[in-house]
This record gives structure tokens, C-alpha cells and sequence, in this order.
């Protein structure tokens, strides 16, 4: 018995930017981002809001579009929880998931957002699935909770928006989308086998981005008032010293874009996808031979080679969705999820890894039965 994955869906938004557009933005080249990087297009949304482009990925996933891949239709009555992974969140307040549900009309569902950016999708599968084996209504631990037998799980982002389009250590590298996939709570299947998630503090400052509040107070830290003209807050300040932005603000950068130390990322990403998916292996208790496919965060080709020398397993091993994605954060796993079903690569009894790293630092996989 366990959490199954059922229903899988995704969506992009229109507009793609090919590298050769980049080319007339920064000084970069098709063949540097292709060789360095694996990536040949992304998804830029313009139109599109990070709700609208969840939505559809969320309508695939519950069978209510041709589009997915899901067992069978689902009712929006039956979905009782929803975990939105995302670091580009429309609004803060409704979360995202909130949002979702109201759109949907997922009236019975526990709705709530996680960040923990490119690994969110991981995470927000291990909550959910979490949740569920807590509040099964077989489980003895179900007692006086909600029964959550059915989750929708989302990873979508419009990473676009904190890109700095005049930075070329970064803005070739990521691209907009969302993923969904629902969870069904099943006597009969093992679903998910085992996950693991883990943190490491990020010291370097090497991925951050400070958050996008700008109403600014009235107050001086002794109480009095501000002058009117100096409102812009202090507490800023000090968060983008924390962040190790000052500076670059300083020098005339924007603030509210992602900052990323590209080789000290990739040193951390590497080892710890390598980590994740042992780990997850020996919580199952099975052997990677056991394994059908890797489906990893598209962040970086290079990346992915990498795990697999260490992994000892060929590429073709491993789900690579990057060249016309780019890096979509927490949408990244779940789209190259349901491009691996699309290609029909991932059949019923097939076991599954889904391995992810991101900002924070965050890293961790999940494995499941199909
Ligand atoms: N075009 C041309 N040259 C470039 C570009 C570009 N777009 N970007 C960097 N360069 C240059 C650099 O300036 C440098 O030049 P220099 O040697 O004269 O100083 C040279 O290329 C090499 O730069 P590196 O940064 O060492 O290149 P690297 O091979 O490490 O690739 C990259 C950079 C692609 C960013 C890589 O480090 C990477 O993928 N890192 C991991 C990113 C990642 O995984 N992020 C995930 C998390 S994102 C999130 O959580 C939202």
C-alpha cells in the first residue's frame, strides 16, 4: 500500500527564445550555452501567469484534458490537498495553491505553497505523501485528522521574471513552465518506495535572490517618523547584506533578480544528486539495477553527465528534457516527468527516481513504483 503516481501533466508558455536571440542581448553564443549548458530554447512567458500555466498542467494531470497522462478522470471533489512548489509565486497572498484550488474548484482540498526552489517538486511529493500515509483512512494515525486520499502536487514557475536579462552568467540558462502530477492513496500498489530530502546551508551566498516587498515604513528603528522622501526600509538593507547583494546594488544591479555563483552550484549539484539517489536506494532497500530511469532537474546537461559517470550508468539512463526547457526550477522534474511517459519510457511496475538540487541549498529524490 502506498501513495501511487497517477496522473501526470505539463505546460509551457508560447513565446520560445532561442539562443540565437540571446546572442543580440549579451555576449554569448548558440554554441557556448549548447556545449556549456545542453540548452537550445526556452519558454518565456509573457502572457501567461504563473497560475494560468499551472492550471494547465494541473487539468492534464486530472484527466480532464487529452493532453496528460492520468489513469482515469478525476473529480475535483476527490483531490484533498494541494502542495504548490514554486519560487515565482503570482501572489503571496492568496498562495498559489489557494489559487489553484479556487480555479479548479478543488472545494475539499488543504491547499498550501512550498519553496525549495529546483528540489520543490521533490519536497512537495514527500509532504504530500507524507500526509497521506498520516492521514490514510486505513492508518492508524488517521485518527482525528482529514483523510487525504487523493493530492495534486505542482511545480511551476515564471523563473523569467527574476532573470537578469543583462547577465550572462545566468539568463541562458533558465526558462518557465509547470508540471503536475496527482497522488492516489492505494492499498494495492507500493506507490512511493522511499524519499529522502536534506538541507545544507548555503554559506557562499552562491543562489539568492531577495524577495519582492517594496511597501516601504514609516518608521525609524527609535520609532519616529521617517522623512516622507526616505521611506526605502532599512530592514532591506540588511537582508541583501545577509544575501551578499548589497554590493552588486549597489554597483547599479538590479535587486530582485536571482544571483548565482554558477561553478560553486554546479560543485554542490553534482555531489548531491549522486547523494540523493543513493540515499533514496537505500531507504528502499533496492539496488539502481533494480531502476528503469533517472528523472533529474534539468538545470545543466553537464550536471546530469556527470551523476551518471559517477552513477555508472549511460545518459540515455536518465530523462533529458533541458534542450528546449532550460532551467524551470520546481516545474524542471515534473515536465521531464511527463515527457518520459509521453515517450513512453516509464511503463506500469517500472520503478522511478526523481532527483532534484536547488537554492538553499536543497537536494533530494523520491522513488516510486509505476
Ligand atoms: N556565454 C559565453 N560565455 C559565458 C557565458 C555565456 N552565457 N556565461 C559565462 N561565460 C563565461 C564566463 O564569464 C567565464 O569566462 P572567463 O573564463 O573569461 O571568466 C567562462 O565562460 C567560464 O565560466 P564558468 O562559470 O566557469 O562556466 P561553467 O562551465 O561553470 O558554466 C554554468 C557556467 C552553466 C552556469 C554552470 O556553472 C552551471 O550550470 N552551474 C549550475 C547552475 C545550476 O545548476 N543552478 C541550479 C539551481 S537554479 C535555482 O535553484 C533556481
Amino acid at each position: 500500500m502506498g501513495s501511487a503516481l497517477v496522473g501526470f501533466g505539463k505546460a509551457v508558455p508560447a513565446l520560445v527564445v532561442a539562443n540565437e536571440t540571446l546572442e543580440t542581448l549579451v555576449d554569448t553564443s548558440d554554441e557556448w550555452i549548447v556545449t556549456r549548458t545542453g540548452i537550445q530554447s526556452r519558454h518565456v512567458a509573457i502572457e501567461e501567469t504563473n497560475a494560468d500555466l499551472a492550471e494547465a498542467a494541473a487539468r492534464d494531470a486530472l484527466g480532464w484534458t487529452n493532453g496528460g497522462f492520468s489513469e482515469r478522470r478525476f473529480d475535483a471533489s476527490e483531490i484533498d490537498l494541494v502542495v504548490f512548489a514554486t519560487i515565482t509565486p503570482d501572489t503571496v497572498c492568496p498562495s498559489m495553491a489557494g489559487l489553484l484550488r479556487r480555479r479548479l474548484g478543488l472545494e475539499n482540498a488543504i491547499a498550501f505553497d512550498v519553496n525549495a526552489a529546483c528540489t520543490g517538486f521533490v519536497y512537495g511529493t514527500t509532504i504530500a505523501e507524507s500526509m497521506m500515509a498520516a492521514c490514510a483512512p486505513t492508518s492508524a494515525g488517521a485518527t482525528g485528522r482529514n483523510p487525504i486520499r487523493r493530492a495534486l502536487v505542482i511545480g511551476a514557475e515564471r523563473l523569467t521574471r527574476l532573470t537578469n536579462w543583462a547577465d550572462r552568467n545566468t539568463c541562458v540558462l533558465f526558462g518557465d513552465g509547470a508540471g503536475a502530477a496527482v497522488l492516489e492513496w492505494d492499498e494495492t500498489r507500493p506507490g512511493i518506495m522511499g524519499s529522502f530530502i536534506v538541507n545544507q546551508d548555503d554559506f557562499a551566498n552562491a543562489l539568492s535572490s531577495p524577495a519582492a516587498y517594496d511597501a516601504p515604513q514609516p518608521f525609524n528603528a527609535d520609532g519616529t517618523l521617517k522623512e516622507v522622501p526616505a521611506l526605502l526600509g532599512a530592514a532591506e538593507q540588511g537582508i541583501d547584506d545577509e544575501l551578499g547583494v548589497a554590493e552588486l546594488v549597489g554597483a547599479g544591479r538590479p535587486r530582485q533578480v536571482l544571483y548565482m555563483d554558477g561553478p560553486k552550484v554546479f560543485k554542490f549539484a553534482a555531489e548531491a544528486m549522486t547523494e540523493a539517489v543513493n540515499q533514496v536506494l537505500s531507504r528502499a532497500n533496492i539496488s539502481l539495477d533494480d531502476v528503469a530511469c533517472i528523472i533529474p532537474h534539468q538545470a545543466n546537461e553537464r550536471i546530469i553527465k556527470y551523476a551518471a559517470k559517477k552513477l555508472n550508468r549511460p545518459m540515455d539512463f536518465f530523462q533529458l528534457s533541458i534542450a528546449h526547457t532550460g532551467n524551470t526550477s520546481a516545474a524542471s522534474v515534473p515536465m521531464a516527468l511527463c515527457d518520459a511517459y509521453a515517450n513512453g519510457r516509464i511503463n506500469r511496475g517500472d520503478k522511478i527516481i526523481l532527483v532534484a538540487f536547488g537554492g538553499g541549498f536543497t537536494s533530494g529524490a523520491v522513488l516510486y513504483e509505476a
